[in-house]
């Protein structure tokens, strides 16, 4: 079955927003994706899900590496902006760059990445696989840049700021949880 885009089904997601920075055919770009997810931690991979008709997909598809800059709490608006338009109209890099937006040189492939961002991540490609209308590409981690900002939170086509933790339970009831569990452990 399918499960359309703005679905009130898919308004109970919660992810990241990563700026997704390529070049290749359609030069430097930026595209917001939020089907973005560490996969693996030895090697570290991480997975991005991209829709073929993407500029972005050209240049990655290409040149087989990508950046990840994964927003922070205040690149919203460069979220909105890198998400709303197309590098097949618009030179995204330069206008951001026009309005204040900085990037700088990613260490190990030839895109540039976004600067203040909660983290940044090189990755060269390792797999492509087709997905219904998107495409996953799968890349092994090369280089990061930790930031100290606050990762963006991305639910129901909004922005969030991740504030309020859920405490733990008390410890009796914790104790009381685990004796369950024990009851119930499985016989060698
Ligand atoms: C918050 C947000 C999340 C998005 N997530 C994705 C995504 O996961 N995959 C995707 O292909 N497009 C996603 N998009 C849409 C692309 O960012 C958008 O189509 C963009 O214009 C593509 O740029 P490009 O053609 O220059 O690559 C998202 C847009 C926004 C604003």
């Amino acid at each position: 079955m399918d499960l359309p885009h703005g679905d009130d089904r898919t308004k109970k997601f919660v992810s990241c927003v990563g700026l997704i920075t390529s070049n290749g055919p359609y030069g430097d770009n930026i595209m917001a994706c939020e089907w973005i997810h560490q996969v693996s931690y030895s090697p570290g991979i991480m997975m991005i899900s991209v829709k073929t008709s993407r500029a972005s997909y050209e240049n990655i598809k290409q040149s087989k590496e990508f950046g990840i800059s994964i927003a922070s709490t205040e690149q919203n608006t460069l979220s909105s902006l890198s998400g709303g338009s197309s590098a097949k109209v618009i030179d995204k890099i330069n206008a951001l760059k026009e309005l204040g937006y900085k990037f700088y040189k990613a260490k190990k492939i030839n895109v540039l990445m976004v600067e203040d961002s909660a983290l940044n991540i090189e990755c060269k490609l390792m797999k492509e696989v087709v997905l219904g209308d998107y495409v996953l590409f799968l890349g092994e981690i090369i280089e990061t840049k930790l930031g100290e900002k606050e990762p963006l939170a991305y639910h129901g086509g909004k922005y969030w700021k991740l504030e309020n933790t859920i405490p733990k339970p008390e410890p009796e009831k914790l104790a009381n949880l685990s004796k369950v569990l024990e009851k119930y452990r499985k016989k060698k």
